[in-house]
């Protein structure tokens, strides 16, 4: 069994963490998904592709695209003659991502990592990045990487988890996030790492204004931010110009 370690302040030491748990949840992954967050996470992810303007015979990319589900959704989109790049660095998680999309050879899953996107400038109609870009070591870099590679035009779209504002909701979901859902995460995956790093990286990460601020200092314009859920969930939009 992995022995989770808190990352520290290196961003290596941070990828290998990350890297780590989700190679050892990978199988897990999805169903926990769908339990943790009570079966919103497919209506998300729909939305999130709704938001980044892709339509049939496009060509998108799913940065972390983990087990595929974004990109799938992404594959639904586009059609048979569109093109989908679903790139993570964990080979666990693609493995899994290549069994779900196999019917579906539009497309196309990569080993890279979102630092450093191995693809020219405008090459993509729209890109996404779902419920990761708390776990990579540079946000704003990888922010600036989706904006590199698509179009003029074309869409970064981020889907994140976030926390309500309401303040009775807030407490009710902070007692749930906090305390309930490291316990079924144990249950699922049978250690405690994993779901004890979630709600901790929630709390932890940057505001929504922060993001949006991110996304326009990697030059995307329009920039909008949906609250889904009361917050539970966040989406940011922007356009490369
Ligand atoms: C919470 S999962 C999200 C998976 C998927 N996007 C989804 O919607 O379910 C986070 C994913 O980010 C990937 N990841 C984190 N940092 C990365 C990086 N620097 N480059 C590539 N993938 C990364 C992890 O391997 C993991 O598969």
């Amino acid at each position: 069994m992995v022995e989770y370690k808190k990352p520290g302040p290196d961003p290596q030491d941070k990828a290998a963490y990350v890297r780590a748990m989700f190679n050892s949840i990978a199988r897990r992954y999805d169903l926990l998904n769908t339990v943790l967050s009570l079966g919103r996470d497919r209506r998300w992810r729909r939305f999130a592709v709704g938001a980044s303007g892709l339509t049939r015979g496009g060509r998108g990319l799913d940065v972390a695209c983990g087990t595929g589900m974004l990109a799938l959704e992404q594959a639904l989109v586009v059609g048979p003659r569109g093109l989908v790049v679903g790139l993570d660095f964990s080979g666990e998680m693609l493995a899994v991502a290549r069994r779900r999309l196999a019917a579906h050879p539009q497309v196309r899953l990569i080993c890279g990592d979102a630092l450093t996107l191995p693809f020219p400038d405008d090459t993509f109609d729209a890109a996404t990045i779902g419920f990761a870009l708390r776990n990579v070591a540079d946000v704003p870099r990888t922010i600036a990487e989706m904006a590199r590679v698509v179009r003029p035009g074309g869409r970064v779209v981020s889907l994140e988890l976030g926390l309500p504002r309401a303040p009775f909701f807030r407490q009710t979901y902070l007692l749930y996030f906090k305390r309930l859902l490291p316990l079924l995460g144990r249950l699922g995956v049978g250690c405690d790492g994993p779901y004890r790093y979630l709600p901790a990286s929630v709390l932890a990460f940057y505001t929504p204004e922060e993001i949006s601020g991110f996304f326009g200092a990697a030059g995307l314009k329009g920039i909008v931010c949906y609250r889904l859920d009361l917050g539970i969930a966040t989406v940011h939009v922007g356009t490369k110009g």
